[in-house]
């Protein structure tokens, strides 16, 4: 490193040493899309850029949930040097716009009429004080369940809407000889599936704890019940989950190792690239007890502030490419999410994501729709993290039973606040 040229010490740090500086016409785009469905979604964006004469730099970090990318960014801005375009979760986009660091893109938002067809719901993580600071590329939710057609078959058909059927589905499962729930102990992976069972406990308990953050909720019986829910979830999966990324998880269902895996809708992107077929190979349903609601993460695009005027005018190129209602459908449909816009006709998509659509409309309307806690939309990163402590500890089996998960519960969010 001693005889190393700086600029060429900077490329390298910068991932692009092969791929040739980064030019003021390009934008440099750190992600966390690094999984077969994910990569095959981001690359619809890229050629889409590309046609239209944008290039790409590519910065991936892998890690599901964008913990690890969010690190990375925190480190590249400290050495005064953003990437150009982020993919952003809820809460960090606020915070990052509190903090003066992204781009304004109003004038385009407004030119474009961004706020006619962005969800209210969206809107309040891409807007700060008045001003657009981010271009939302879809809308993802959590309270899925994805579930192996030959597993559910062999285990009686029935397609599980209750917790009950839930626990009796996953028990003939387990007498058939396969793994019930295929998961990966990651913390954001334990979160997502809590969020689950949370929700299935009624939407006004979920709203009170998870988004009002309740501390006589979070720490009541009513949580002590979700955590023994969660706990009753565990036995059902296998010896080797700790660790486990999603889409390998996803990987079991789809090889017929394991009969479900809880998990947003970016899994629908591996069944997808993996040829699968809604209601032939697999069936996705709502967490049982959850239907009706809808808790949503949208990715979305900030652009972090540059001087340079080809520079800006990449990235109005990016913003502009993403919230394309052509783009989005196209987009969609791989990622496994549904469109960030009101206005794009589900026919493209397969029958998962028609119901995407439909049931986010339904719960947007009936007051059923929130954030997801475990995807940054329900409370900033201190609060989300204090809750991956807890929920992963709980899952590990660190508490001598539900009502001491849901006190220490209560306790870390009160701190974290
Ligand atoms: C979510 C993100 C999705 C998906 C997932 C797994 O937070 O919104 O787009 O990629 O993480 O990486």
């Amino acid at each position: 490193m001693k005889t190393m040229n700086k600029g060429f010490a900077s490329a390298l740090a910068l991932g692009v040493a092969l791929g040739g500086p980064v030019r003021a016409e390009d934008v440099e785009v750190l992600h966390w899309w690094t999984s077969g469905g994910e990569a095959a979604a981001l690359n619809v964006l890229k050629d889409d850029l590309g046609g239209k004469g944008t290039g790409w730099i590519d910065m991936p970090v892998a890690g599901g949930g964008g913990e690890a990318a969010m690190t990375a960014l925190r480190a590249r801005v400290t050495a005064g040097d953003p990437p150009t375009a982020v993919q952003m979760l809820g809460f960090d986009i606020l915070d990052w716009a509190e903090e003066d660091a992204l781009a304004d893109l109003t004038a385009t938002a407004t030119a474009e009429g961004w706020d006619q067809i962005v969800p209210t719901a969206l809107q309040a993580f891409s807007t700060y004080e008045g001003k657009w600071i981010a271009a939302p590329v879809n809308v993802h939710s959590t309270n899925w369940v994805w579930i192996s057609k030959a597993a559910l078959d062999a285990a009686g058909g029935k397609v599980p809407e209750t917790w009950d059927d839930l626990i009796a589905v996953m028990d003939a499962m387990k007498a058939n000889g396969i793994t019930p729930l295929a998961h990966g102990g990651q913390p954001w992976q334990d979160a997502t599936v809590f969020e689950g069972v949370v929700l299935s406990l009624g939407t006004d308990f979920y709203k009170a704890a998870l988004v009002d953050l309740d501390p006589a909720t979070l720490g009541g019986e009513k949580m002590a019940e979700a955590f023994n829910r969660l706990l009753k979830l565990r036995t059902y999966v296998d010896d080797n989950f700790s660790g486990r990324d999603w889409n390998l998880a996803s990987a079991m269902v789809i090889n017929g190792e394991a009969g479900m895996q809880m998990m947003g809708d970016w899994a629908k992107g591996e069944f997808v690239k993996a040829g699968k077929v809604p209601g032939t190979d697999f069936v996705c349903i709502r967490f049982p007890g959850t239907q009706g609601a809808v808790t949503f993460n949208s990715d979305q695009f900030a652009m972090f502030a540059q001087t340079d005027p080809a520079a800006q005018d990449a990235q109005v190129q990016m913003a502009k490419a993403i919230m394309d209602p052509v783009f989005q459908s196209a987009f969609n449909v791989v990622k496994g999410s549904v469109p960030a816009r009101t206005d794009v006709p589900d026919t493209a998509f397969d029958d998962c994501g028609k119901k995407g659509m439909k049931d986010l409309a339904e719960a947007n309307v009936s007051g059923g729709l929130f954030g997801s806690m475990a995807h940054g939309h329900a409370a900033p990163a201190s609060v989300k993290n204090a809750v991956y402590d807890v929920v992963t500890a709980a899952f590990n089996g660190e508490y001598a039973d539900g009502a001491s998960a849901a006190t220490a519960l209560a306790e870390a969010v009160a701190a974290a606040q």
